[in-house]
């Protein structure tokens, strides 16, 4: 949730630092905070309330100079989103500056035990225990990363914590308890960094190391040195990242997440490249390693995620059981983890999720390795932490998604469940060659359908101008347009707050319908499909009780005008790959009401990007 980045080298930090934090903002954004630490012995702490323009604005000031120090952006868990709350904290006599993501879960203990000891508070976070601590074991004669090898021991829970101290300026310790976002240390040319995120380093180097549970780094300019958590000195792989189009500028878009939108039919095409031209079957073996033998045995296929990722796992169950022919279940991973699921040897689990940092689809993903259950995880990139975790990565190569809401990860996540399930259906012998080589051809002309898509984007603009008022909206869909409703209202509800609800259309008389009046918007997706019909009859009964009725419908239907008041049309499409063409205009409604009612698409309330805590 938290960003982090630290540094130490021969440049000046200040800059580096704020660059870094700039690259970081989608992780939380309620405050932010630097300290820069000078050869004298000394830093200068910056702390503000807000976005990162905030601090930007308080460091122009007055710059401070020297070439280390470390930076945070804050997404709250402990005490308000306020200054005297935001990152860095510090000891009593502030020798040390510390950021920190994650959650001290013994904190409220060591605050006491601490206090009991004379050392002085000033937040009310959980954070602020680690220097204390440090401080603690450094009063008792302790060597700065002696105390910090020590603190690291007390605390509990899952944390990522970067540490700095007055004495020895150009050294940044940083360490890693349980399972709390990642840590990576980045190569410089006599410079090193650390950060929570690839993105906030890649403009200084492309190698890195990844720091895992347990493990503490000493960084200084021109050394690293690792050790594990009995405090063994440890070597550690080196990863050079491949040159990766990132680009973290907005280019001609107002906000991240039109762009990103729109980067759909490419990003789309990055997703399947390689995984459709194989005759027998779609993914090479070092994309995934699994064999014909090995597909034919799978019993169950048990699906998790959260959010977004969540309504792309429940997708991936329908298409996993009629494609596939694989009895699948879905379950949000915060679920999952606390019932007894009944998985075999044979069961797979396949967890979504696009940053490969959420906390519960880990401890979900744990708890299916500790079962021995084969694990397959599909992610953004690879190296993440669930890469870690799990038996195989897919990648989902939908580029660097930085509004907060996910869309390209979302489609690019489909596609590649999709592609999945036909590969399995093919090893699985449940579906016919010629039958899947129709299903792979539509599912090339995909980029091409969502282009089409993105073309009309005024008529979102329109909707938005006449109900951006509503303080309620439904959202309908049947099959495999039912996790699609879900998602809509996701969407709607995290970027525009308005309240919105996504139901399968036939629950509409089990109690729903009673909200229905003329106040209250209902999106309906009514794709020409073996449920067309019954969509029409729930569509009547909500427009005689006054509802406003906005259809996404195919192109080719020419009853639906009459039938409602507002019609977006889409691609005609088959009944399988209809939830993912709906999905877009869903997202243009969401960013479209939006910014009709002012709102911060990209950095949307109370919200993050990555949910690194429990
Ligand atoms: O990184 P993940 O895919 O695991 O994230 C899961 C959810 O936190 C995420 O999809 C969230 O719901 C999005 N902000 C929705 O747009």
């Amino acid at each position: 949730m938290c960003g982090i980045i630290g540094y130490t080298g021969y440049s000046q930090a200040l800059p580096i630092l704020l660059d870094g934090l700039s690259k970081l903002e989608y992780r939380g954004y309620d405050s932010a905070g630097i300290s820069v630490f000078s050869k004298d012995q000394t830093h200068t702490t910056y702390r503000s309330a807000g976005k990162l323009h905030e601090l930007k604005r308080l460091t122009e000031r007055s710059k401070a100079t020297g070439v280390s120090g470390l930076g945070h952006t804050r997404w709250a868990t402990h005490g308000e989103a306020n200054t005297i709350n935001a990152h860095p904290h510090s000891d009593t006599y502030g020798n040390l500056s510390v950021v920190h993501n994650g959650i001290v879960e013994n904190y409220l203990d060591l605050k006491q035990e601490l206090t009991n000891k004379g050392h002085l508070f000033n937040s009310d976070t959980d954070s602020e225990t680690i220097p204390h601590l440090i401080e603690h074991y450094m009063k008792n004669g302790a060597s700065f990363e002696e105390a910090t090898e020590k603190g690291a021991s007390r605390i509990k829970g899952a944390n990522a914590v970067v540490v700095m101290c007055n004495d020895q300026p150009d050294k940044i310790v940083a360490f890693r308890t349980g399972n709390a976002g990642g840590v990576i240390i980045g190569y410089g040319t006599n410079e090193m960094l650390v950060a929570s995120d690839i993105p906030a380093i890649l403009g200084y180097t492309n190698t890195i190391s990844h720091l895992l549970p347990g493990e503490l780094a000493i960084l200084e300019p021109n050394s690293v040195e690792f050790k594990d958590r009995d405090g063994n000195s440890i070597e550690k792989e080196k990863t050079v990242l491949a040159n990766d189009p990132i680009s973290l500028a907005k280019g001609d878009y107002r906000h991240f997440m039109l762009k990103e939108i729109c980067e759909q039919p490419n990003a789309i095409i990055a997703s399947l490249m390689g995984r459709l031209s194989s005759e027998e079957g779609l993914f090479s073996s070092d994309d995934l390693n699994l064999t014909v033998k090995e597909i034919k045995k799978i019993s169950k296929i048990m699906l998790a995620g959260m959010g977004t990722s969540l309504h792309a796992a429940m997708l991936a169950r329908l298409w996993m059981e009629r494609i596939a022919g694989i009895p699948s279940e879905w379950d949000n991973s915060s679920e999952f983890r606390y019932r007894e699921p009944i998985l075999d040897k044979n069961s797979l689990f396949i967890s979504v999720s696009q940053s490969g940092e959420t906390a519960d689809t880990l401890a979900a993903m744990e708890e299916v390795k500790s079962k021995n259950i084969s694990q397959i995880t599909l992610c953004n990139y690879l190296n993440t932490q669930a890469s870690r975790i799990a038996d195989q990565t897919l990648q989902i190569r939908a580029g660097l998604e930085v509004g907060v809401a996910a869309t390209k990860t979302f489609t690019c996540s489909l596609v590649t469940l999709y592609a999945l399930a036909i590969y399995f259906g093919l090893q699985k012998e449940t579906i016919e060659k010629n039958e899947a080589a129709k299903l792979i051809e539509e599912l090339t002309r995909l980029p091409e359908m969502i282009g089409k898509i993105l073309t009309n984007q005024s008529q979102y603009q329109k909707l938005a101008s006449i109900y951006h008022n509503s303080s309620d909206f439904l959202f309908l869909g049947r099959g495999y347009n039912y996790p699609v409703a879900l998602e809509g209202a996701l969407k709607l509800k995290e970027v525009s707050y308005i309240h919105a609800e996504g139901y399968p259309a036939g629950e509409m008389k089990h109690g729903p319908i009673s909200l229905i009046d003329e106040s209250m918007p209902v999106v309906a997706m009514i794709p020409k499909d073996a449920l067309y019909e019954k969509m029409l009859n729930t569509v009547n009964e909500a427009k005689s009780r006054g509802a406003i009725v906005i259809a996404i419908a195919s192109e080719s239907d020419d009853e639906i005008e009459q039938k409602v008041d507002h019609v977006i049309r889409v691609p005609d499409v088959s009944d399988s790959l209809s939830p993912i063409v709906n999905s877009v205009p869903l997202q243009l409604i969401s960013y479209y009401f939006a910014v009709r009612r002012g709102c911060d698409v990209d950095q949307p309330r109370n919200l993050a990007k990555s949910v690194t805590v429990e």
